[in-house]
């Protein structure tokens, strides 16, 4: 989720495209760069952390005479770049824009190029040199492999070359006043002015100088000039689309047009999903987390798993723990970080311990996974953030790859930590032998489908959510029940509501129901059920029963075409069916959007939910 703004004009590029780096800073960051077309060639800089490091570094570069801000006249193409590590570390070498052997094709790239591992192979055998260790580099690479005097051809050739979920903009000093982009999956637009556009990740980059955008579509290719824009699909068809003219004002557009943080990053869930396992799947019928520095002779004979971890990164790993114990038969104990490290837990170097925190830097979660490693454990890391403490305490790290999360309730972090939970446990089972290889390929095929299914569900859920809230909203009580992988999208959901609409919830395991909490339930109690598709559906289905026996209300989560469970509740939303075991990464999705409606019916600040702060780890 990296930020990326191009311009080509009349006008002098470089200080406007530091302004819309910084209108893209909401995004989170670790380094920056730009590069700027100076008389037939190109000049760069790059810097490791905030705008004001670059900022210094284009100072320090024009103290030495050279540098992108002194060409003259003063260029007027350039590229830009905010970068969120996920493929090689937080460094210089690895921050945008990336150069090709010749330094003639410079590119910024925002997403994953799946295939980033073969293309290197096969362009350092055909002589590339690499400078970095990003999958984004292998781009400006191909393109140079690709080009014959036209960079638009030899983007589309390159495009055609490249799997994954990306949008980049290259450069090419022999072509200034023309920039290219191509755009699968991730998003990429142009903005119109006069005698000058603009290319960039999102709208508030360019908004101070131009209202008139036009979006750009997956597979398309897009070059733009002083003059306008002109758009063609993969295979070079034009493509005709009139700018429209954006209203929003800036702090909307910030927020893509939604009316908050939270809301934005719940639309974001599809991509932190997809990004978080692209790589990871490669083929049809296997799991590859060989970037996880842990080996496989090592992972076959882990006798047991100990899941450490805070709030919302807790709850994920209840749900990896009913998948790596279904998939992997590894034994696996859940601990709340703040209770582990107090409690002299039993642990020994045949224990793998696994810290999930999306910031890296909670301190329970540190405290726990480094008293695990001083008890001879060994500690993996399921982390959003590269370079965070989390990544420096533990034996081996898996990059959740959600991009940075802004809103306090976490939301797209958790569904990219319950992804990475899911990839862990398949490979357990591969390497393990614990599951048949046509069971493996059936869940692997199932994971690639769940972005879809995310953004389905969100699209179905909205309005129920919406309605049930406006319904709901003023009671001051809610109780939620699920079993099994049901339970811990109860505990998620329960949390959402409390911390950003200040109701208090309670979550609970249906099947505990009877021995004492049946007691808090009368008319005044919306109860809200996660019936999702399971073997302990119908149990769930009594439980529904009973509750509604006692004249509350009941609200299930139920899977797409499951009439009974419809049928038992007094008001439903539907999620898009898959396998049962990885339900609750649809399920949780109306919760976050009940909750969210039913704060914004009492006109809360979903963003900063009151004595609750981000654990913030980028400038
Ligand atoms: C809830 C929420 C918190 C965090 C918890 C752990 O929406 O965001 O419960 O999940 O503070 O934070 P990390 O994952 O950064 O360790």
């Amino acid at each position: 989720m990296c930020g990326i703004v191009g311009y080509v004009g009349g006008r002098p590029c470089l200080d406007l495209l530091v302004a819309g780096l910084e209108k893209l800073e909401y995004r989170g960051y670790d380094s920056a760069g730009i590069s700027v077309i100076d008389n037939g060639q190109i000049e760069n800089v790059r810097a490791v952390g905030n705008l004001e490091n670059l900022r210094a570094a284009v100072a320090e570069q024009a103290d030495e005479g050279g540098g992108v801000a002194v060409a003259a006249p003063a260029a007027t193409t350039g590229v830009a770049h905010t970068r969120w590590a996920t493929h090689g570390r937080v460094t210089e070498e690895n921050a945008h824009p990336h150069g090709d052997c010749t330094d003639r094709i410079h590119i910024v790239l925002n997403g994953i190029v799946e295939n980033h591992a073969e293309l290197r192979r096969e362009l350092a055998e055909q002589g590339h040199h690499f400078s970095s260790e990003t999958d984004a580099e292998i781009v400006s690479h191909l393109i140079e492999r690709n080009y014959d005097g036209d960079l638009t051809d030899a983007v589309r050739r390159s495009f055609g070359e490249l799997r994954g979920h990306y949008a980049f903009v290259a450069m090419h000093a022999d072509e200034p006043g023309r920039l290219v982009g191509a755009r699968k999956e991730c998003p990429l637009v142009a903005g119109v002015g006069e005698g000058e556009t603009f290319l960039a990740s999102a709208i508030p980059a360019f908004l101070a100088e131009t209202r008139e955008a036009v979006a750009i579509e997956n597979d398309e290719i897009v070059t733009i000039g002083a003059g306008g824009i002109s758009i063609t699909d993969s295979k070079g068809n034009p493509v005709e689309r009139a700018a429209e003219e954006i209203s929003w004002d800036e702090a909307a557009a910030e927020k893509g047009g939604y009316e908050t943080f939270m809301l934005k990053e719940i639309h974001e869930q599809a991509d932190a999903v997809a990004e978080t396992i692209a790589d990871r799947l490669p083929s049809d019928d296997g799991v590859d987390l060989s970037e996880v520095e842990l080996d496989d002779d090592y992972l076959r004979g882990i006798q047991r798993i100990v899941i450490v971890a805070c709030g919302t990164s807790y709850h994920a790993g209840l749900v990896g723990r009913y998948a790596i114990e279904e998939w992997a038969r590894v034994p696996i104990e859940m601990d709340i970080a703040s209770e582990y490290r107090y409690r002299n837990p039993v642990i020994s170097e045949h224990d793998l311990v696994i810290g999930i925190t999306q910031s890296g830097e909670t301190a329970d979660t540190l405290a726990a996974m480094r008293l695990a490693r001083e008890n001879g454990a060994k500690v993996l890391a399921i982390t959003n953030v590269m370079g965070s403490q989390a990544t420096r305490d533990s034996d081996a790290v898996l990059y959740t790859r959600a991009g940075p999360e802004v809103s306090v309730a976490a939301t797209k972090t958790f569904v990219a930590q319950v992804a990475s939970m899911y990839l862990l446990g398949l490979r357990l089972a591969e390497l393990r032998g614990t599951l048949p290889p046509e069971r493996i390929a059936a869940l692997v095929a199932e994971l690639k489908s769940i972005p879809s299914k995310i953004e389905t569900t969100l699209a179905v859920s909205e309005a129920p959510a919406r309605e049930i809230a406006a319904a709901q909203a003023e009671h001051d009580f809610f109780l939620y029940l699920g079993r099994h992988i049901g339970l811990p999208v109860c505990l998620e959901g329960a949390l959402k509501l409390k911390e950003i609409s200040y109701i208090p919830t309670d979550a609970y395991a249906a099947g505990e129901m009877k021995h004492g909490p049946i007691a808090l339930l009368d008319e005044s109690t919306p109860v809200i059920c996660i019936a999702t598709d399971s073997p302990v559906l119908e149990k769930v289905l009594s439980n529904v029963e009973e509750v509604r026996a006692r004249g509350a209300e009941t609200i299930a989560i139920v899977t797409e075409g499951e009439e009974k469970a419809a049928q038992v509740a007094d008001a439903t939303i539907e999620v898009a069916r898959t396998d049962w075991i990885l339900q609750p990464i649809v399920a949780i999705l109306p919760l976050q959007l009940l909750a969210y409606e039913i704060a914004r019916a009492r006109d809360l600040n979903v963003d900063q939910p009151r004595n609750l702060a981000k654990t913030v780890t980028v400038e």
